[in-house]
């Protein structure tokens, strides 16, 4: 009789996982259990999704606001390139007069313009400034370029042994060290052109370089070295316009 309980109680186990809700107590309960957990899984995941849906579309909106932004912006920096560049339009045509007026001269309604402006010397493509001002307006180096600078070119630097020569005559011998002032000092203990290079014949100036020391240049003796801080004339050089 034992052996029989044994079985009969195995068998409902077993047959339980195969079939749907039996009439036996206990597997009833595991089958509304797993009906419950279903439910509850269910629900579970239909709030994740629809708070993720809701999530989802208030990014979206989000978005959208951001790109309504962005293009506000977008036409508000369209506005302000547009007003930069009105005065850029007024500024180039007011340099254009500027110009034509001090290249071409009116004369008599009569527009006849210059390589260089007025008071400049035009030689081989470059116009030369000599500034032989009075004593009392000689300049340091530094004024003095800073004053070339203001008349849009720099000191003069020079390029070769014949406008070394031709700079050289423009220049005028004063007492001992005095002449204009070129666009040569030293610099890192070498004697430096303004435009980088560096001096490459050392015959064209005699002294050694030290530092503080600018070049001038003296009529018929060519180049000298003296202080920076002395009061001399001047040369600029900027190119020439090509009419
Ligand atoms: C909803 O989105 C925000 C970012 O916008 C994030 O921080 C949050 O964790 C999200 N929530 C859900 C439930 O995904
Ligand atoms: C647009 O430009 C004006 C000034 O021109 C500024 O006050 C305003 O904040 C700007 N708006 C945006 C959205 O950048
Ligand atoms: C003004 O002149 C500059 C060159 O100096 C040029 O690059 C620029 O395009 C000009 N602007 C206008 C608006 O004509
Ligand atoms: C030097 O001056 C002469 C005469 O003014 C001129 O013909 C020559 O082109 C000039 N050379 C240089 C390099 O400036
Ligand atoms: C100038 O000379 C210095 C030192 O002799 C050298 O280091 C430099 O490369 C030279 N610069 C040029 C542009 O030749
Ligand atoms: C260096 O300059 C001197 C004097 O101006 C000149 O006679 C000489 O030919 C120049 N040397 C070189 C290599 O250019």
């Amino acid at each position: 009789m034992k052996v029989e309980n044994k079985a009969t109680q195995q068998a409902p186990d077993t047959n339980d996982k195969k079939s749907s809700c039996n009439k036996s107590f206990p597997s009833l309960a595991t089958c509304w259990g797993i009906l419950l957990l279903i439910m509850v899984l269910r629900f579970y995941f239909s709030t994740v999704l629809e708070k993720r849906i809701a999530n989802l579309t208030e990014e979206t909106q989000m978005l959208k606001k951001k790109n309504k932004e962005l293009e506000k912006e977008k036409k508000n920096l369209t506005e302000i390139i547009q007003q930069m560049t009105t005065p850029w339009i007024e500024l180039n045509v007011s340099r254009a007069q500027w110009s034509i007026d001090a290249y071409c001269p009116k004369d008599k309604n009569n527009r006849k313009c210059n390589a260089c402006q007025v008071g400049w010397l035009y030689v081989e493509s470059s116009c030369y400034g000599v500034n032989d001002a009075q004593r009392a307006e000689w300049k340091t180096w530094e004024e003095a370029r800073e004053d070339c600078r203001g008349k849009i070119s720099d000191l003069a630097v020079v390029i070769n042994e014949e406008e070394k020569k031709n700079v050289s005559e423009r220049s005028w011998k004063y007492d001992g060290n005095k002449g204009y002032w070129i666009g040569l000092r030293v610099e890192d203990g070498i004697w430096k052109w303004l435009d980088g290079r560096n001096l490459t014949n050392s015959s064209w100036i005699n002294q050694p370089p030290s530092d503080g020391h600018c070049a001038i240049s003296v009529q018929n003796e060519g180049f000298k070295s003296v202080r920076c801080d002395e009061k001399n004339a001047w040369i600029c050089k900027k190119k020439a316009l090509s009419v």
